[in-house]
């Protein structure tokens, strides 16, 4: 509530050359202010000109509450992409932002979310370990009069979900099954054996990405085995895929892997079972390991989600919502049926990335730098895809 956004300006003209602003707010703590001076009021009689606006103050804090740690983007993107708009729109991270990350458990979510209310936050941004248990939570900050922004997955079942941003997931999940069958197609493999690492079941995504590239991959491969992984956990994909390697007697032509987490899952246990020609095997993230992987010729391709204006777009409703101010309604794109109402949404899209557009994508947009890619390991795999 330190830095506010909009100052009020009093402007006192004292003398007829002598312009003094100054700048007040009516808050306590102002950090910013404004001097105005203009040459019509230089001129004008020595008045008083006062242009008084009431400046909005935060009814409280904002708390943004992400699932979990094993995967990258969340402390490494969506939260200092957060803060840091918040930050450039006037917000006080240091003092008004509450952080909390359930490390993959429903019910510490649950409390997280209680603790955050408790403490003071007037708006959730909610990225949901369960995307159904999470209703629980929306149904009681409505209670509240606490509007709820349902970050990157889907609150279902709740009318308190106030908005929803995201990606459009079931396209990601396309652009999977297609990477991963025209990879299949070029190595001419017939009647592929295909087999499917999914991410959490919990996760009203994981089910979207896995609808997706069914719909591309179905009656064009035979899916051998399929894996719904709790927690979307790297160890657990690597368990799913050696069982999947001895029941099918290391006969694996493809791996649908829901996430890069599990990408690097699943290519540990075909290491461990010795295979030295790995299939082709899907990711998303862009992590920086799926990257390199992508690189030592490993992982096929990944899914780059663009996660700086998912995040931003968060803060902006954030920052408008705790502030007591409407969001502008360009922002949103579309709505969500959460089985209870339509969500108004801001839904972004994927990109599909391969060893040939690492450099026009991930690297272009400042998602990770060429140094944080082409370690010393790497270095020789950048070279020869031309990164540099
Ligand atoms: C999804 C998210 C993915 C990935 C996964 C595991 O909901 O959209 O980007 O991070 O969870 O956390």
């Amino acid at each position: 509530m330190k830095k506010n956004l909009l100052v009020v300006v009093s402007v006192l003209l004292v003398a007829a050359f002598a312009l003094t602003a100054c700048a007040t707010t009516a808050t306590a703590t102002p950090t910013e202010t404004v001097a105005a001076a203009t040459t019509e009021a230089a001129t004008a009689a020595a008045t008083t000109a006062a242009a008084t606006t009431a400046a909005p103050t935060a009814s409280g804090k904002i708390a943004i509450l992400l699932p979990e740690t094993k995967t990258a983007r969340y402390e490494a993107s969506d939260l200092p992409d957060f803060k840091a708009k918040l930050s450039d729109l006037g917000f006080d991270v240091d003092n008004d932002l509450i952080y909390s990350n359930a490390n993959q458990d429903a019910s510490t979510q649950q409390s997280q979310a209680e603790a955050a209310i408790t403490n003071g936050a007037t708006v959730l941004v909610l990225d949901p370990v369960d995307s159904d248990a999470a209703a629980a939570i929306a149904d009681l900050a409505k209670s509240k009069n606490i509007p709820v922004i349902s970050y990157d997955r889907l609150i279902k079942g709740s009318d308190g979900v106030t908005y929803y941003i995201s990606f459009d997931n079931e396209q990601v999940g396309k652009l999977q099954g297609q990477a991963l069958l025209d990879e299949l197609t070029k190595e001419g493999i017939t009647n592929p054996q295909v087999v499917f690492i999914n991410g959490s079941p919990t996760d009203n995504n994981a089910t979207l990405f896995k609808k997706g590239a069914h719909e591309v991959l179905d009656g064009k491969v035979t899916v051998a085995k399929e894996y719904d992984t709790p927690d979307w956990s790297p160890d657990k994909a690597q368990d799913e895929m050696t069982q999947a390697l001895t029941a099918l007697n290391n006969k694996v032509d493809g791996v649908l892997a829901a996430n890069d987490g599990t990408a690097g899952g699943a290519i540990a246990a075909m290491k461990g079972a010795g295979l030295t020609q790995l299939p082709p095997v899907t990711g998303q993230d862009a992590e920086v390991a799926g990257i390199q992987r992508i690189l030592a010729g490993e992982q096929f391709m990944t899914v780059y989600k663009a996660i700086k204006p998912e995040a931003e777009a968060a803060a902006t409703l954030a920052y408008d919502l705790v502030m007591g101010q409407t969001p502008d309604a360009s922002l949103v794109n579309g709505t969500t049926n959460n089985g209870k109402i339509d969500v108004p949404s801001i839904l972004l899209t994927p990109v599909a990335v391969t060893k040939d557009n690492i450099e026009s994508t991930i690297i272009a947009d400042g998602f990770h730098t060429v140094a944080e890619i082409c370690t010393s390991d790497f270095a020789d795999a950048c070279t020869a895809a031309g990164i540099k």
